[in-house]
């Protein structure tokens, strides 16, 4: 417990929670806005709400859409922008909602990915090093270690998905679990490998003085210190996204199942960082992103998103949290309320632009942030 007490007690305190709102710690407007020269254009949306409104996205740049719940910024974005330019760009996924046609000069953008909250996997045995793929690189460092060769383990000894190195009762998870009738399952630490996962054969190969498990058991940031201590740049360099993302506390080895949404989400920013520059850029989606965010949370995911943007990427947001839309280089404004009399482009611009446009709620709320 870092604090407690009434906003005043708080305020004086020093938690992260205080120190954002006592403002010592502040997520800055940024001093310019981009502008862009490409834009992606949806002429005439008009699925459920929407008024057949022409929507001009600008690239390169990270765009908010705003605008109170039910005026159509899902809508805009899930049944109209990601189906359409999926579609466009793959030849598949399903059938964009009613719009009449996609215009301006997006040729750079070569892929867009929606990015959610959902889970990054259901089995235990995934975890965020499987997912943004450094694993593979450990696997294969482990099985050139001494005693690997001695004994012939190759890097399949060290995968919990496959036989061969992984303890046999409980095939890798670590646990056992038990079926109970009208109750929750019960989960038990496997009693063969004591939650270890691998044979005591297998946890007998170290390197540098750790086995796989003391691996899967480091945080990312001392991971990040053990591999560059140890000349390993490659795995160090793919964690490094994770850090990056402000993931830094979770462990290599926790199970995807137990991630909250918010980190689920960072790990799949990660991936996407992680994968280098490239001249194909990608138009990233997300729907309300800052959703179970504390401020400092909210500062990482900006940072994030800054990193995608210098790679060359584009981003579209829809958020109602005035600490993210203010940093928001262009603003597009839907309503001016939610069903059947939502669905209208109220204002577009920079968040300079909006919060002069009189007819915005948006703008409103705005103005004191900027
Ligand atoms: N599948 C649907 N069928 C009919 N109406 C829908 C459907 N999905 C959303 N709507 C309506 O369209 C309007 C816009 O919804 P939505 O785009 O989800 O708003 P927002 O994301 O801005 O909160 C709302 O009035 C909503 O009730
Ligand atoms: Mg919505
Ligand atoms: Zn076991």
């Amino acid at each position: 417990m870092v604090a407690t007490g009434t906003y005043k007690d708080i305020l004086a305190s020093n938690s992260l929670t205080a120190q954002y709102l006592n403002e010592t710690l502040k997520i800055e407007v940024p001093k310019k806005r981009r502008t862009s020269k490409y834009s992606l254009d949806i002429i005439g949306a008009r699925e459920n709400n929407l008024k057949n409104i022409n929507v001009s996205f600008p690239l390169g740049m990270l765009t908010v859409i705003t605008g109170v719940s039910g005026s159509g910024k899902s809508t805009l974005v899930k049944k109209i922008v990601y189906p359409a330019l999926q579609k466009e760009l793959t030849g598949f996924g399903d059938k964009p909602g009613q719009f009449t046609e996609l215009k301006g000069n997006y040729s750079n953008v070569k892929h867009i990915e929606f990015v959610d909250q959902n889970p990054i996997g259901r089995s235990s045995r995934s975890n965020p090093v499987t997912y943004i793929k450094a694993y593979d690189d450990i696997r294969a460092l482990y099985s050139k270690q001494k005693l690997s060769t001695i004994r012939n383990y190759a890097a399949k000894h060290f995968s919990f998905n496959v036989d061969g190195g992984r303890c046999e009762t409980c095939k890798g998870e670590g646990e056992v679990t038990i079926e109970m009738q009208f109750m929750a399952d019960v989960h038990l630490e496997c009693e063969t490998c004591k939650g270890k996962r691998f044979k005591k054969e297998v946890l007998e190969v170290t390197f540098a003085d750790k086995n796989i498990d003391d691996i899967l058991n480091m945080t990312i940031d001392d991971a990040i210190v053990f591999f560059d201590e140890n000349h390993v740049t490659k795995i160090k360099t793919k964690l490094q996204p994770l850090q990056d993302v402000g993931l830094g506390y979770v462990t290599l080895g926790q199970s995807s199942s137990t991630l909250s949404g918010g980190e689920a989400q960072r790990i799949k920013l990660a991936s996407f960082l992680g994968k280098g520059n490239t001249k194909e850029t990608a138009l990233f989606v997300f729907d309300e992103p800052t959703t179970g965010l504390h401020f400092h949370d909210i500062k990482k995911l900006l940072k994030s998103f800054n990193a995608l943007i210098e790679k060359g990427h584009s981003i579209i947001v829809v958020e109602h949290n005035l600490e993210l839309i203010k940093c928001a280089d262009y603003i597009i404004d839907l309503g001016p309320t939610g069903g059947e009399y939502g669905g209208h482009l109220v204002a577009s611009g920079t968040p300079e632009e909006i919060v002069k446009v009189k007819a915005s709620e948006t703008g409103k709320y705005l103005q004191e942030k900027l």
